[in-house]
């Protein structure tokens, strides 16, 4: 799929329809009038100016990415093309933002049972991403590998993440006393090139390594070597999501918010947070599209949830992110979505064209209130579903928008992402805000450092410890 031609980069362009975000369609009360989005011009142009500005400066590396990565991809290629020879699994070992891309990616463009194919079929190795350090699931994980057949990649850019690092220590002590001097053979490092603890692990047990750009933060990291190289050892054609995530760019480019999809729905999030839609829900209407939204949740909530903005004021700004799977959760959130608070913004993500196809068979004829279903495609049903679920919600006067696929492939995925990011960071520029940090993340970080006794984090330890404790009156 490398080479795109432009009609058909055109024919796979992602749209926004935000139509039920006005006010002629969702009603005066919550709805947003033409002019009222025009009176806020100036805003989505000077977030327009301040992202065009900093683009590749300070933590804007991530815009860069589909354009500066030509040897990278390259190796990326080489290396993954030799794990698929040699490989039956490839585990990732990482949190957050090193974890929640390539989880994203795997769903929506591998198999929906990559795992449970068999290898001719998989053509590819099964992928665990292991994002958590419950102590059951490494042993689950452990139990099902031939360790002769995996490859781990150790993913963090900080190289002092305790979950991470505490994976590895586990993985590598067995590697080490299975494979002895081999044991590196099964470990890839992706960090920072020049911070943190991991690089020098690597650098010292002989690694193959990749880079995380310092100008590249963790929820804005799947389009480097932390997805690509999972992505091309899952046999995506990472190429093809680096130039869907530069058409999207290319779409973004106009200072008009009219005419840039990213800043439009970034100006409509901004203003229904002024009025109070302290909620975003993010409902796509595929299950290859499930983990997208979870991706999103971190990068809308990590990224836009702070105390202070960038002029010192406390302004605890955000908009607390809300993963939705369509149809699934219309039988459990869309009775809260539709009459509960006027606190949401809803978006839809759907997609024209599924891969695959299910007719629904002919049967129960004497059952009218079944039967027609007959004759009708899976495909028909769950995107009647998804607009009759639009239809409830407007009518009942909640905001909602779509965001439309023409179908999943890399392409459509990389403009996904690429949009979503460019989204973020124009609201955050609205917001004032510091959308690349997460001094709430290294908080809790810090915390688990001193309970652990790590050197440094003494005066953490000790305000932790004089905290007030716990009353058993309230323990039952
Ligand atoms: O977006 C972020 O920066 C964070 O969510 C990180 O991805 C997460 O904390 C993991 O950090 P690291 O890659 O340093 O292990």
């Amino acid at each position: 799929m490398s080479k795109l031609n432009s009609d058909w980069k055109n024919s796979m362009q992602i749209k926004i329809d935000y139509n039920n975000m006005m006010s002629e369609f969702i009603g005066a009360e919550q709805g947003f009038t033409e002019k009222e989005l025009y009176s806020a011009k100036s805003v989505a142009e000077n977030a327009f100016n301040n992202v065009s500005e900093n683009r590749g400066k300070g933590m804007m590396g991530w815009t860069e990415l589909p354009y500066n990565q030509n040897e990278i991809v390259k190796d990326i290629t080489e290396t993954a093309k030799d794990i698929r020879k040699k490989f039956d699994n490839f585990v990732v070992l990482g949190i957050g933002g090193s974890a929640l891309g390539p989880i994203a990616v795997f769903q929506a463009l591998c198999h929906l049972r990559h795992n449970e194919l068999s290898k001719k079929a998989r053509k590819a190795p099964k992928l665990y991403v292991e994002d958590n350090v419950d102590p059951e699931r490494m042993a689950a994980l452990l139990s099902v590998l031939d360790l002769e057949k995996t490859v781990f990649n150790v993913v963090t850019k900080s190289g002092a993440t305790s979950e991470t690092m505490s994976q590895y220590l586990i993985i590598f002590d067995i590697l080490k006393s299975k494979f002895g001097d081999k044991a590196k053979e099964h470990m890839i490092a992706t960090t920072s090139e020049n911070k943190g603890n991991l690089i020098k692990i690597a650098k010292a047990e002989g690694f193959k390594t990749f880079y995380i750009p310092e100008s590249v933060g963790g929820r804005f990291s799947e389009l480097c070597p932390v997805g690509l190289l999972p992505a091309a050892v899952l046999g995506i054609d990472i190429k093809a999501m680096l130039k869907g995530a530069a058409y999207m760019d290319k779409l973004c480019k106009s200072k008009d918010y009219r005419k840039n999809p990213a800043l439009v729905s970034a100006l409509l999030q901004y203003l229904s947070m002024k009025k109070g839609k302290n909620i975003s829900v993010m409902m796509p209407y595929a299950d290859s599209l499930k983990y997208i939204a979870d991706w999103y949740c971190q990068l809308w909530g990590e990224s836009l949830g702070k105390a202070v903005d960038k002029d010192g004021k406390t302004v605890f700004a955000g908009q607390t992110p809300v993963k939705a799977l369509g149809v699934t959760d219309q039988h459990s959130q869309i009775q809260l979505y539709r009459e509960g608070p006027f606190d949401k913004v809803i978006t839809f993500i759907a997609v024209e064209k599924f891969r695959a196809e299910v007719e629904i068979s002919e049967g129960c004829k004497d059952f009218p209130d079944v039967s027609f279903l007959c004759g009708h495609t899976l495909s028909e049903l769950i995107n009647s579903e998804r607009k009759a679920t639009e239809y409830a919600l407007t009518t009942a006067q909640r905001l909602n928008y779509t965001i439309t696929l023409p179908e999943v492939n890399a392409f459509t995925i990389g403009e996904l992402l690429y949009y979503f990011e460019l989204e973020t960071a124009y609201t955050g520029a609205m917001l004032n805000i510091d959308t690349f940090n997460q001094p709430g993340v290294e908080g809790g970080k810090n915390a688990t450092y001193a309970l652990f006794g790590r050197k440094g984090y003494e005066n953490t330890k000790k305000e932790m410890d004089n905290a007030p404790k716990k009353k058993s009156e309230y323990i039952c």
